[in-house]
């Protein structure tokens, strides 16, 4: 009998730009304080992306080249290329098409997945289908957000806890057991209330009243999403856990870095190895789809071939997922 084909990583590549916006910095634009947002948040410190003219793709971009480079992939071999943001450079094209075009990625097919801070975890399972059906060879799936571009910075309640960046991973076809292996997700639409976009859509397009109102920026009831995230996490990656006999306290934990309590909240709720639950929120603060790809990133010489990785993320939506993958080197 043919033996199934996986999708196994087989790189990491990430970017963050060079501005670093702190607390203290933040503590002079609105009513905050440090000791606020490491306690309430548990952030430092975010990178921002300053340089006028450049967007969501070229952070992208920047993490594709050091994946291709990283794993010695030429652009022409690339098969496919998903990105996962919520903030791509324009309403259209997609994200993943100007990525493309600014990485000599010519032999490709490429579309993007707005599944807001599940960015990562929609785009890896997608992509993993396509590898697993022996068609696609090299597949490229990309984290990307430039969460300043929608942050409201003289609202205290939001603005610490946002960021830029993107990350990126290579997936290719294996017979053996290593890659993506399993997953749960999940969506209720019915949470969209909570956390949202007003303006800038079809809904509500454009005027100078929405800019007057900030209405093309974050919205979100902070308690409310809070709530839905510790609990749909935490299920969600427990189920994974179960379904699978995983034994949590072996596997590594790669968590969304949306606020170090909701982390935290998950550890308790499932008794991780505390030295594997993989945090990196203090540094980079929340970059929606790219959070859990910084984590690979910052963490990837941690991890040997066999490996159990769980990831999990919760999100707008709502919506939420767990991944179980065997790293595969
Ligand atoms: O990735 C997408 C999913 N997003 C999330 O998972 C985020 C989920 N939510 C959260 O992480 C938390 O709810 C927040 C970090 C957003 C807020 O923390 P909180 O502990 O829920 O604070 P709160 O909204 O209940 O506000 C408590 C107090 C309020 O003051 P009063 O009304 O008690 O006087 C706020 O006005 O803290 C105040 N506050 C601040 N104070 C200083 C809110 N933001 C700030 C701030 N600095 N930056």
């Amino acid at each position: 009998m043919e033996k199934k084909l996986r999708a196994k990583i087989t790189g990491v590549g990430s970017y963050v730009p060079d501005y670093i916006l702190t607390n203290e910095e933040l503590s002079a634009m609105v009513d905050t304080t440090d000791e606020w947002i490491m306690s309430h948040v548990g952030i430092k410190e975010r990178h921002i992306l300053k340089e006028p003219g450049k967007a969501t793709s070229d952070m992208g971009a920047e993490a594709v080249k050091r994946l291709l480079e990283k794993t010695n992939t030429k652009p022409e071999e690339i098969d496919l290329l998903i990105c996962g943001t919520v903030t791509a450079d324009m309403l259209f094209p997609a994200c993943a098409c100007l990525i493309c075009d600014k990485t000599n990625i010519r032999n490709a097919f490429a579309f993007d997945l707005n599944t807001g801070c599940c960015g990562f975890i929609y785009t890896l399972a997608t992509a993993a289908r396509y590898v697993e059906s022996g068609r696609y060879k090299k597949v490229i799936v990309v984290g990307a957000d430039m969460n300043s571009s929608m942050t409201d910075y003289t609202d205290r309640a939001t603005c610490p806890l946002f960021g830029d960046a993107a990350g990126a991973v290579l997936l290719e076809p294996t017979t053996e057991e290593l890659g993506v292996l399993d997953e749960k997700m999940g969506t209720d639409g019915s949470g969209w209330s909570h956390l949202h976009l007003k303006a800038g859509g079809s809904l509500m397009r454009p005027t100078y009243k929405t800019i007057d109102e900030h209405l093309q920026c974050i919205y979100m009831e902070g308690q409310a999403v809070f709530k839905w995230a510790v609990v749909k996490m935490a299920d969600v990656a427990e189920e994974v856990i179960h379904k699978n006999g995983l034994d949590p306290m072996d596997v590594w934990l790669l968590p969304h870095q949306a606020n170090l309590r909701i982390i935290d909240a998950v550890k308790h709720r499932i008794e991780f190895n505390p030295e594997k639950v993989l945090v990196n929120i203090e540094k980079y603060g929340n970059t929606s789809g790219a959070t859990i790809l910084l984590v690979l990133s910052d963490f990837e010489k941690k991890f040997k071939k066999g490996d159990d990785l769980v990831l999990c993320s919760f999100g707008a939506g709502f919506s939420w997922g767990a991944i179980w993958l065997k790293w595969a080197y």
